[in-house]
């Protein structure tokens, strides 16, 4: 990695220099080390959301928005998502590399052994309403975890940060089907470690005590595809979140919950969930010019949903292979959703004819198929994002791992641009008048 060249920002009322060091990584654009900005000018930068801001160095994922491209540890998406499988992404994630066969044994067999959640993380399920969000639930439970796990909580450790790592990958999708078991009244099921990730997550979901369950290995195919897709994309919001709450030293438990909350909004994570109640609310395909004009409609704040994207401007790759794999899915399944996925095809090629999305370069997320998968595979709306969420705890913890034991990282801590009251005096209640 080179960091010879210098970029000088001159300002022109003091005339003074600050030589910012350019930084090249191995792919993307060069990155302006601005720290100097602030000792050598006094001025802070300003930049809402952080659009043209690096916050840190990663070797984790890369995207490319422009060309349509996402790399996990340098391999492409699209081979990941054809012979790879969620596990053996985590550990790559993880780890950097591809597993060999003796890392590979010993990596599928400890998250094999700690699927199971203590008894009384279970109880606290109890003091949810029945009806009450998964994600409210799996934000708490998540956090709580810590609660229970004294032995590793030391995050200067190099085990207890990997032990932590495992367990949380190893539970979530075993507390995401509490949470849903919770919302409608089942027993809950354990874990058969005999299973795989995806197959024991099914069960967990959908087996009931009374009878036999059979996952079926269509769905097991289309949701592996979907954890593979989800389960990093760099320094998003939640991502960042996760980094922030890991900068202070907070326990790996708290600083998940802290990406789930994060993940939990519209304009993220529960982006899927929006897009199944736009394509319902347009009931026909013949709505869509209506839904078209007021997501054009300045002064009216809706959106199409699953439409638009940060970073991709060209197209998102995870929707290029999440299209296919509902085709495929709904054909297989033989499912209902047809007339959905029929509006959702006849939408994106209205929408990406249109002078507006088109200039805006808005064209269909990941979100916007994911959605229609999860329904085909039966699971209920409110648990699209928990389904996020396991898929993207493993990008978190990777992200949060690799921040640990990154020299350059300090507690995160953004400036401001102050624009309230200037300095003023206070005045007892009896002298400020009626
Ligand atoms: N429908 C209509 N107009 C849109 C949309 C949309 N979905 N998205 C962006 N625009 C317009 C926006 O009004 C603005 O227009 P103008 O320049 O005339 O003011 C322009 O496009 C740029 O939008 P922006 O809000 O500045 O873009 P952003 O990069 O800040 O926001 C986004 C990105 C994903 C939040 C936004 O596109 C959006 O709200 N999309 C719908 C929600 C969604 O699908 N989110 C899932 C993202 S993918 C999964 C994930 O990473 O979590």
């Amino acid at each position: 990695m080179s960091e010879k060249r210098v970029v000088t920002i001159t300002d022109p009322i003091s005339g003074k220099s600050a030589d910012c060091p350019l930084l090249e990584g191995t792919h993307g654009r060069p990155v302006i080390d601005i720290r100097q900005i602030a000792r050598e000018l006094g001025y802070f930068t300003h930049d809402p959301g952080y659009a043209t801001t690096s916050a840190c160095r990663s070797a984790i994922t890369y995207i490319d928005g422009e060309k349509g491209e996402l790399l996990y540890r340098g391999y492409p998406i699209e081979q990941l998502a054809e012979r790879s499988n969620y596990l053996e992404v985590c550990y790559l994630l993880l780890y950097g590399d591809l597993p060999d066969h003796a890392q590979w044994e010993e990596f599928n067999a400890s998250i094999r052994r700690h699927t199971m959640v203590h008894e009384g993380i279970r109880r606290f399920l109890f003091g949810y309403r029945y009806d009450a969000h998964p994600m409210g639930m799996l934000v708490g439970i998540v956090g709580a975890l810590s609660t229970y796990y004294h032995d590793s909580l030391d995050v200067r450790i190099p085990e207890h940060r990997n032990l932590s790592a495992i367990r949380l990958i190893a539970k979530l999708p075993s507390i995401a089907a509490d949470c849903y078991k919770h919302s409608i009244g089942q027993p809950y099921m354990y874990p058969i470690n005999s299973l795989g990730y995806v197959e024991n997550f099914l069960q967990m979901m959908f087996a009931v005590r009374a009878e036999p369950y059979v996952p079926n290995p269509v769905a097991v195919r289309a949701l592996e595809l979907m954890l593979i897709l989800h389960a990093d994309h760099e320094q998003n919001a939640s991502t960042s979140t996760v980094r922030l709450a890991g900068s202070s030293g907070a326990n790996p438990f708290a600083c998940i919950a802290a990406g789930i909350a994060t993940l939990w909004g519209p304009a993220h994570g529960g982006a899927n969930e929006a897009v199944i109640h736009l394509l319902e609310a347009i009931g026909d395909p013949a709505n869509i010019p209506k839904f078209i004009a007021r997501a054009k409609d300045r002064n009216d704040p809706f959106r199409l949903m699953g439409f638009g994207h940060r970073v991709y401007k060209n197209f998102d790759p995870r929707a290029t292979l999440i299209r296919q794999a509902c085709h495929d899915l709904l054909r297989d399944l033989d499912a209902d959703d047809q007339p959905l996925f029929g509006i959702a095809l006849e939408l994106e090629r209205i929408a990406l004819e249109d002078e507006y999305f088109v200039e805006r370069k808005l064209y269909p997320n990941v979100d916007f198929y994911s959605g229609i998968i999860l329904r085909a595979l039966g699971i209920p709306l409110n648990m699209f994002t928990v389904l996020f969420a396991m898929a993207r705890c493993v990008g978190w913890i990777a992200q949060w791992l690799e921040m640990m034991v990154d020299e350059e990282q300090r507690i995160g801590r953004p400036q401001q641009l102050y624009t309230g009251a200037p300095r003023r005096d206070y005045c007892p209640l009896a002298e400020r008048g009626a």
